[in-house]
């Protein structure tokens, strides 16, 4: 079968991005922009955005740091800590300006220290959502240090996820990430107010890529690529319609010096180039028309959002990512440094 030279669709969303603070951000924020109508802005900054009225201050910072041009939303969410109170999530609802909340599980990633360590007494707060009618954003992987870091999204979906997802039945929920065949499994024989969104490089890449003839910390992240079977998984959850899986590029830069160190960061920086690695992730499963659901319409339609007006056109023409793009006081390594890509998205 001839595959298309150019494919044009409704314009995306990223439901999963960091976007740092400062003069970092100032650096990045216009390669999501480009990309992207609209994405949700992960809390975990240095000092954690937990209250609406820090969400609010760094919008006004995000949309201060864009281009003049740009029509870019960002959609804010707050950091779920063992002192958020039922009482901060009435005011976030009552603000508008709260898209959803994220639970970290304490020490689960980069910037989680003060995220919540006993889901159990979270319950006031998740029950105070789901009558705000506020998704619920899970970084789903347990932090017990005996367990297998390949192991913890697995696990958290037993002792976890499951819990909740029974005790609070109205409450909309998005795995995030999920990089297994066991939450693949999970969220598509779920209920209709669980979903999940997918990275570009757990669709692309699998774990030899991190330690297979030399250790790669660029493609280092959490939760950490997993084997060849859970990116087919992946792969097939992702083109196959389902309405419930979607776009999130979780793209998290890091500083090179932060990355290329004895104990080095965890995150994947891919914004530079986040629709043309999903379209080649599609094209690679046979299934680029399929994009446009997973890219534009599920997400959306899940967070009970409008889709986007406008188009966006991808062409089959190679270009080199860069080595390096400019990062606050540093320099940051994007997804693919120095290799070609296959499509290339026309502004
Ligand atoms: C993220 C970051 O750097 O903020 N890192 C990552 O590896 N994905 C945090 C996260 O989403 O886990
Ligand atoms: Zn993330």
């Amino acid at each position: 079968m001839r595959m298309p030279d150019e494919i044009e669709i409704d314009r995306p969303d990223d439901w999963h991005l960091h976007l740092r603070d400062g003069a970092a951000m100032t650096d990045i924020v216009h390669l999501s922009a480009r990309q992207f109508a609209r994405a949700i802005i992960m809390p975990n900054l240095t000092s954690p955005v937990v209250t609406t009225e820090q969400a609010i201050e760094y919008r006004a910072r995000i949309l201060a740091a864009l281009p003049p041009d740009s029509d870019f939303t960002p959609l804010m969410t707050l950091y779920l800590t063992d002192r958020t109170t039922p009482e901060e999530i009435s005011r976030a609802h009552s603000s508008g300006a709260i898209a959803a909340c994220k639970l970290y599980p304490a020490g689960a990633t980069t910037n989680s220290d003060s995220g919540v360590t006993d889901i159990a007494r979270l319950s006031p707060v998740l029950e105070a959502m789901q009558r705000a009618d506020l998704p619920l954003l899970v970084h789903g992987e347990v932090t017990d240090p005996e367990v297998d870091i390949f192991d913890r999204e697995q696990r958290f979906i037993e002792a976890r996820l499951q819990p909740m997802v029974a005790e609070f039945p109205g409450l909309r929920i998005v795995f995030e990430h999920v990089t297994t065949a066991e939450a693949v499994d999970f969220v598509r024989e779920g209920p209709d107010t669980l979903a999940a969104t997918v990275t570009a490089h757990h669709l692309l890449f699998n774990r030899n890529a991190i330690l297979a003839g030399g250790i790669r910390p660029h493609y280092y992240c959490l939760p950490v690529l997993k084997r060849e079977r859970h990116r087919q998984t992946l792969l097939k959850a992702a083109t196959s319609g389902h309405p419930r899986f979607f776009l999130g590029t979780d793209s998290a830069p890091h500083s090179l010096g932060d990355k290329q160190t004895a104990c080095g960061c965890a995150g994947v920086f891919s914004a530079h180039a986040a629709l043309e690695c999903y379209a080649q992730a599609f094209e690679e499963a046979g299934e680029l028309d399929r994009l446009e659901g997973f890219a534009s319409h599920h997400g959306a339609d899940f967070y009970r959002l409008p889709r986007n007006a406008r188009k966006v056109r991808l062409r089959r023409e190679s270009w080199q990512v860069p080595a390096q793009y400019p990062f606050g006081d540093g320099r940051l390594v994007p997804l693919g440094a120095g290799e070609s890509m296959r499509w290339r998205l026309i502004d």
